[in-house]
C-alpha cells in the first residue's frame, strides 16, 4: 500500500482560519494525513476541536501542554512533513518567518523543517501591499518558500482589495500538486546561462541588450524543481535566485566564458539561454571617454563563441541545447547555429511576434533538433516553455545521444 503522506498546516489568526477547515477536511478525503498546529490567535477564530475532529490527530495549539508538546512534538512534526502549509498566513507570521523569530510552536517547527513550505497569505489590503509585507514575503522567496497569491474581493473588514484568501478548492490543489511533485530530473546535473552579458566601453558605459534573464531562470528554476542540480551562470538580472539553484554571477562575455568552460564537464546537460555580446571594446577606457565635437568610432573585437566552443568540446553523452534570437530567417539562421554550434536542438526565438523574446513573460518558438525535426510552439509562459525544453533534454538523454 502507497504511504499516506503527510501536510502539517498551520494555522494563524485571521478571519479566513474557518477556511482552513474545509481545506484539512478536502485533504483528509484525499487520502493525505494532516497535522494541525495552532498559533494563540488562531484560537480566538476557531476551536482546536474542530481541527482535531477533522483531522483525527491531536492539534497542536499550546507550546506548554502537558506532556510537553514542545519538545516531542515540534521536531517530530518538522520531521514527518512532506509538505508545510501555512494557511491563512498572517503579516505577523510572515514577518516573523522572514526575521527569524521563533517564539510559539508554529514558528519553531517551520524552523525546524527540512519539508517545502507554502504560505497562503491572507489580510487587508493595506496590510498586505505595505512594503515591509513584500519585503519579507521576497525575503522568504528567494529562500524557497512558496507563496499562493492572495485574491482579490471584497474583504472582511469591508475593504475592497487584493488580501482574500483563495478558495479552499484552489489551496488543496496546489497541495496534492506539490505533493506530486515529480522528482524525474533527480540525476541530472545541468547548467543554465541566463541574462545578458555586460560589455564595458568605459568606467561608465558598456554595451548590452535587452535581456531579462527571465527565460533561463525559468528553465533553472523548473529544473531544480524536478529534482536536478542546477547551476546558473547569470548575466547581470533584477531577478531572485530560484529555489535550490546554485548561482554564479558574471558581467561580460569572457566572464560567463571562463565560468561555463571551467563547469562544462560536470555537466550532463547545458542550455544557453544567456543573450550573449558578440563583440566587446578592444579597448576599454581607463577614465570616462570625454564628449568630443568629432563622432567617436569605438573599436570592436569579437568575443569567444562559448556556446560553439562547448560544441567543439562536447562529450558524446551530453546534451547540448542552444537558443536563436532572430529577426529574420529563423529556420534557415537557426539550422545553420544547430551544424556551427554541434547542438542536439536550438530553440529559436521570432523577435518579431509580440510575446516572443525578450522580457515579456511569454515566448513563442521553433525547437529544431540535429535530425531537422522542426515543432512550431504557440505562444506560452516561460515556464511552460521551459517544461517543453527540459521534457525534450529528458528524452534526449534516456535515448542516449551520440
Ligand atoms: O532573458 P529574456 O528577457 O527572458 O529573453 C530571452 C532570450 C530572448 C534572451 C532567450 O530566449 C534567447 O533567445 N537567448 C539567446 C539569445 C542569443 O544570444 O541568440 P544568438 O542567436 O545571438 O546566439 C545563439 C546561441 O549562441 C545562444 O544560445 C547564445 O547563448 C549562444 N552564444 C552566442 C554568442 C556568443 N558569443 N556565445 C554564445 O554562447
Amino acid at each position: 500500500m502507497e504511504q499516506r503522506k503527510n501536510v502539517v498546516i498551520g494555522v494563524t489568526g485571521g478571519i479566513a482560519a474557518y477556511k482552513a477547515l474545509d481545506i484539512v477536511s478536502k485533504l483528509k478525503k484525499a487520502s493525505v494525513n494532516v497535522h494541525v498546529i495552532m498559533t494563540q490567535s488562531a484560537q480566538k477564530f476557531v476551536q482546536p476541536l474542530s481541527f482535531q475532529s477533522l483531522s483525527q490527530n491531536y492539534v497542536v495549539a499550546d507550546m506548554f501542554d502537558e506532556p510537553k508538546t514542545w519538545e516531542i512534538e515540534h521536531i517530530s512534526l518538522a520531521q514527518k512533513a512532506d509538505l508545510f502549509v501555512i494557511v491563512p498566513a498572517t503579516a505577523n507570521i510572515i514577518g516573523k518567518i522572514a526575521n527569524g523569530i521563533a517564539d510559539d510552536m508554529l514558528t519553531t517547527t517551520v524552523m525546524a523543517t527540512k519539508a517545502p513550505v507554502l504560505i497562503a497569505p491572507a489580510m487587508n489590503t493595506n496590510m498586505y501591499q505595505n512594503p515591509i509585507v513584500q519585503e519579507n514575503i521576497r525575503k522568504l522567496e528567494q529562500m524557497g518558500y512558496r507563496f499562493i497569491e492572495p485574491d482579490t474581493g471584497q474583504l472582511a473588514c469591508g475593504d475592497v482589495g487584493v488580501g482574500k484568501l483563495p478558495p479552499p478548492e484552489k489551496i488543496v490543489e496546489e497541495i496534492l500538486q506539490q505533493l506530486d511533485r515529480k522528482l524525474d530530473l533527480k540525476d541530472k546535473k545541468i547548467i543554465v546561462t541566463a541574462g545578458p552579458t555586460r560589455e564595458p566601453i568605459d568606467p561608465v558605459r558598456y554595451i548590452t541588450n535587452h535581456s531579462s534573464g527571465k527565460m533561463g531562470y525559468a528553465i533553472a528554476e523548473k529544473a531544480a524543481y524536478r529534482g536536478a542540480e542546477v547551476l546558473l551562470i547569470s548575466g547581470p538580472t533584477t531577478l531572485p535566485s530560484p529555489y535550490g539553484v546554485q548561482r554564479i554571477d558574471v558581467n561580460t562575455t569572457m566572464e560567463m566564458y571562463e565560468a561555463v568552460m571551467e563547469k562544462a564537464k560536470w555537466a550532463n546537460i547545458i542550455i544557453k539561454a544567456a543573450a550573449v555580446a558578440d563583440f566587446r571594446p578592444a579597448v576599454v577606457a581607463e577614465n570616462k571617454i570625454k564628449k568630443a565635437d568629432a563622432d567617436l568610432i569605438i573599436p570592436l573585437t569579437r568575443n569567444p563563441d562559448i556556446l560553439k566552443e562547448l560544441g567543439n568540446r562536447k562529450a558524446p553523452n551530453t546534451i547540448l541545447i542552444g537558443f536563436a534570437a532572430e529577426t529574420q530567417d529563423l529556420i534557415e539562421n537557426a539550422k545553420k547555429k544547430i551544424q556551427n554550434k554541434n547542438l542536439d536542438f536550438i530553440v529559436a526565438n521570432d523577435l518579431t511576434k509580440e510575446g516572443a523574446g525578450f522580457q515579456s513573460d511569454t515566448n513563442i518558438v521553433t525547437i529544431i533538433d540535429k535530425k531537422g525535426h522542426i515543432e512550431h510552439l504557440s505562444k506560452m509562459s516561460k515556464g511552460e516553455l521551459a517544461e517543453v525544453i527540459l521534457d525534450k533534454a529528458k528524452q534526449l538523454s534516456m535515448e542516449g545521444v551520440e
